[in-house]
């Protein structure tokens, strides 16, 4: 998830003569900003500085960040030839920094601490560049998807070729697990998941799991597409944080791995009830292998770093996790 960001006063402290981009375009920069929760919090893994959206500018789709309006893609995509005209690009030649932050990070940690990958899945990545920016009911890309099924079934393909190529260079620049990121697939019925966007996701997810490497299967408010998503593939699958992890496990199938499922909100919540849902999460996964504890979605800035710290110490101390001198025995 997002653990880095402006909750971090560290973070804070780059951002004032960086922007977002320039912070991802600057090796050096990203490096710097992936090893900060890892330093301040002791999580288990790194999660790569970068952005979904980043795969957009060399496809010919050019976004700024704007304060209070998070993404624009300066010329939303709608049409036949507006989908035409995307490239589907090289990842050395277009996101060579992103790869370059990757074997930056991989030096700094030395082997100590794993690094995670990331893509936005194609339905995530089609929502930004149809409405243009955030959206509250994703109208204009439904339409999109209902009237024009040829035009989004070719976007989807483009943006899905760009996803696989994308990955596959992150594992071979050294990311241990990548994730990909579909935020807000949980605004599609289950019907609309499976005939439009499970045949895309199903594309990259087959591809990429070839690799060995782990692969983790994001999305939020998807109770309801829970079985369609474990379908489409991944290792593990996550699971939002409004429905009970126990429940969503055996659904999926003690096979796969799970992700989740704090709600992020709780960080703000005092010490007590805090500490109730972690274990409550902690108690769901059942000391079963396989369960990755995370947030249900990102870290607000409101949120005291220090919360993010207790987590982390609380999920340690709680003491299912093998230490690699047990697990050798
Ligand atoms: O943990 C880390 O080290 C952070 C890396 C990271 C970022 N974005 C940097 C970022 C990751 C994993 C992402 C993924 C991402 N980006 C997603 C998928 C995950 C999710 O949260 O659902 C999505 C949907 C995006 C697109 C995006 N980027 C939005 C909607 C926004 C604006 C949000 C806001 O709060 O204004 C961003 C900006 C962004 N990307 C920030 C960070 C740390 C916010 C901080 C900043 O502006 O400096």
């Amino acid at each position: 998830m997002r653990q880095a960001g402006r909750y971090m006063s560290e973070y804070r402290e780059i951002r004032k003569k960086y922007s977002l981009l320039e912070i991802c375009k600057q090796p050096e920069l990203a490096v710097e900003v992936t090893l900060q929760p890892v330093i301040a919090h002791k999580v288990d893994a790194a999660i790569l500085f970068a952005d979904i959206l980043l795969p957009l500018e060399p496809m010919g789709a050019p976004f700024s960040f704007e304060a209070g309006e998070g993404p624009v893609v300066h010329k939303p995509v709608r049409s036949a030839a507006d989908v035409a005209a995307l490239r589907i690009i090289d990842p050395e030649e277009g996101l060579g920094y992103v790869l370059e932050a990757i074997r930056g990070v991989r030096r700094e940690l030395d082997g100590k601490t794993p690094l995670i990958g990331f893509a936005g899945a194609p339905f995530t990545l089609a929502s930004y560049l149809i409405e243009g920016g955030k959206s509250s009911n994703y109208a204009i890309a439904k339409r999109l998807m209902y009237d024009e099924p040829e035009v989004w079934n070719e976007l989807m393909s483009k943006l899905s070729e760009v996803v696989r190529r994308y990955l596959r260079a992150q594992i071979e620049a050294g990311a241990q697990a990548v994730q990909l990121f579909d935020s807000w697939v949980g605004q599609l019925s289950l019907t609309d998941y499976i005939e439009f966007v499970q045949p895309h996701v199903r594309t990259i997810l087959s591809d990429v799991e070839k690799t060995g490497v782990p692969v983790l299967h994001f999305g939020t408010g998807t109770d309801h597409l829970l079985e369609a998503q474990r379908d489409a593939g991944g290792t593990v699958i996550g699971v939002d944080w409004r429905t009970p992890l126990d429940k969503a496990w055996k659904r999926i199938g003690y096979d796969r791995g799970v992700q989740g499922n704090l709600d992020p909100i709780l960080l703000l919540a005092s010490e007590p009830i805090l500490r109730k849902r972690v274990h409550e999460v902690l108690e769901r996964a059942g000391g079963r292998p396989g369960h990755i504890f995370n947030l249900g979605h990102g870290i607000i800035p409101q949120v005291p770093p220090d919360a993010v710290t207790r987590v982390v110490e609380m999920v340690h101390e709680y003491g299912i996790r093998p230490t690699p001198a047990t697990s050798a025995e």
